[in-house]
């Protein structure tokens, strides 16, 4: 599962599409943790797509990742700022990839 501490345990390495990415990252095996508010850990993700079939305000949008070992695709925080903190995607995740903090 994905540390609910990565912003303690991870720095911040890299932005991607107007969010951080916290490290490490080393393409294509390691992904790191994309996003902060809503955060989905790249190195879990399976591409299962029930938060993006269920985030009411479609903050998920899929983004390649090729020669990941878990999926070729993952779901990117790309709205995140939109998020209303309905927690159902980090219920949905059967792999808990995602932690949201409303804080
Ligand atoms: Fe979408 Fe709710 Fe998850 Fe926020 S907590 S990203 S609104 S499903
Ligand atoms: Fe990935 Fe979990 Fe969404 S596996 S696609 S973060 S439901
Ligand atoms: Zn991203």
């Amino acid at each position: 599962a994905i540390d609910p501490e990565f912003e303690d345990n991870r720095e911040v390495v890299e932005q991607h599409d107007g969010h951080d990415v916290w490290g490490p990252v080393e393409e294509p095996e390691t992904l790191g943790i994309h996003g902060t508010h809503v955060a989905v850990d790249f190195d879990i993700c399976i591409a299962d797509g029930a938060c993006l079939e269920d985030c009411p305000v479609d903050v998920f949008e899929w983004v390649d990742t090729p020669d990941h070992p878990e999926s070729e695709i993952k779901a990117d925080p790309a709205h995140e700022d939109q998020c209303i903190d309905c927690m159902l995607c980090v219920d949905v995740c059967p792999v808990d990839a995602i932690d949201v903090d409303p804080g």
